[in-house]
């Protein structure tokens, strides 16, 4: 089996493909409806396919249930699975985790309450400041389990020095105390990631790594194979590579895969077809007609090794830019996004539709004229006439070089580069 990899696609899918009983541990943090954050990440469209497919907590159940089955088949005698939730469904799920044919009651170990502060503001209820961790064996008995220990306090240690001093006569003896503090207990205190962390990538659904750390040293050992089946932008493959496991990630989000890459590079200084590999990444003309159109967006401008935007709320007719190779090298100034204090650029637009019209390309014109931009491309499926004529009008009248680019193109010239 193939490990330090990212598959892209439905886990229910790529789970099939894996042996029975050969992972080690499992984490999984599932989106669920109610994740605002997450919608908010991606475009609209995406947020009405997840809120139909959730709409309730049965059909999320019904939608969790065949990959937990799966997620339950992979995994090893001696292995743990960790499922991350919160107050919308952590009950349910646990109703479900307890079935005899899948975790049952007997294998539950665990309700982890990861605690951390935010800022949040309800005048109904209490505050709701933690998630929910279900930690359950495959075979309670025979799971890997390597106890942690928290430091003392001060206070502790203070006290306990107290009762392991004795005294005979005018000496005074202290008695032994531990070295290594307190055995964890199932309240977490871990910060969330905040706005200035360095381990922060923009993605909302982001867990600290702090986290991922306890949970793959308790329940694994240097060498066993880690799996997260929701990757997101990778929290839990990045935790194993550094703590010597082998891992598998799953993400159905093309774009979750790369930004996976570049963070396994950035903070683990590996290299994408050495030291790990992306696997399914679409490719087809075909395939790519039918992805979300952010997706579709961010595919056509890493194809070209153009930065997409980040957030789309309003693109102002730019989707993407494409920087100079000598200016991708400087390094990343503090405070700033990656390339943020860049001028060189060309603009990329991006059009799913059949064909690119005239008026795409004029509003195209507009944005390159307000961003004094002379040069960009225009990336679509397919161009009308009028829309190549109007390229050459722009070129001819105003100075202004539009290259059109079919989603066609692009896929040819990256099956040339992958057969050199
Ligand atoms: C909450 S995020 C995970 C965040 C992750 N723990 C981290 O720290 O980055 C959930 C992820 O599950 C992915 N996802 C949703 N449905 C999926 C499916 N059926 N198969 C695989 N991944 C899926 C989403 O694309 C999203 O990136």
């Amino acid at each position: 089996m193939e490990t330090n990899v990212i598959y892209c696609g439905d886990c229910l899918i790529k789970l099939k493909e894996i042996p029975d009983e050969s992972i080690d541990l499992i984490y999984i943090d599932p989106p669920f409806s109610s994740n605002r954050n997450y919608v908010a990440f991606w475009q609209e469209q995406e947020k009405r396919h997840f809120e139909d497919r959730f709409e309730n907590v049965r059909a999320y159940l019904n939608y969790m249930e065949p990959r937990i089955k799966e997620l339950y088949r992979i995994l090893s005698p001696k292995g743990s699975f960790y499922y991350h939730c919160d107050w919308h469904a952590s009950h349910y799920i646990k109703m479900l985790l307890d079935r005899d044919d899948l975790f049952g009651y007997s294998n539950f170990l665990n309700e982890i309450v990861w605690h951390y502060r935010r800022w949040t503001g309800s005048a109904q209820n209490f505050l709701r400041m933690h998630d929910t961790i279900l930690f359950y064996a495959k075979e309670k008995g025979k799971h890997r389990f390597n106890p942690a220990f928290t430091n003392y306090t001060k206070k502790s240690l203070a006290r306990k020095q107290h009762y392991h001093t004795r005294i005979k006569g005018d000496d005074v003896y202290v008695t032994s105390i531990s070295p290594t503090g307190v055995k964890e207990n199932d309240v977490w205190d871990i910060p969330v990631i905040n706005s200035q962390a360095k381990e922060r990538l923009g993605y909302p659904t982001q867990k600290p790594l702090a986290l991922l750390d306890r949970i793959i040293k308790a329940s694994s050992n240097e060498g066993d194979i880690v799996l997260d089946a929701f990757c997101g932008c990778g929290t839990t493959i990045i935790s194993a590579q550094l703590l010597k496991r082998q891992w598998i990630g799953i993400d159905v989000s093309p774009t979750s895969c790369r930004v996976m890459a570049k963070r396994l590079q950035d903070s683990c200084g590996i290299t994408e077809g050495i030291d790990f590999w992306i696997k399914d990444l679409p490719k087809t003309v075909e395939e790519l007609r039918i992805y979300p159109a952010f997706e579709f967006q961010n595919w056509a401008v890493n194809a070209l090794g153009g930065v997409p935007n980040k957030i789309r709320v309003r693109d102002k007719g730019i989707d993407g830019k494409l920087y100079p190779i000598e200016d991708i090298k400087k390094e990343k100034k503090e405070g700033l996004d990656l390339f943020g204090d860049i001028d060189r650029y060309i603009p990329i637009q991006v059009k799913r539709t059949d064909q690119v019209g005239r008026p795409d390309i004029e509003n195209f014109e507009v944005a390159m004229k307000r961003d004094k931009r002379e040069k960009g491309i225009f990336i679509g499926f397919d161009f009308s006439r009028d829309a190549l004529q109007e390229i050459r009008r722009a070129e001819r009248e105003e100075s202004l070089l539009i290259e059109p680019k079919t989603v066609s193109q692009i896929v040819e010239d990256q099956l040339d580069k992958s057969l050199l």
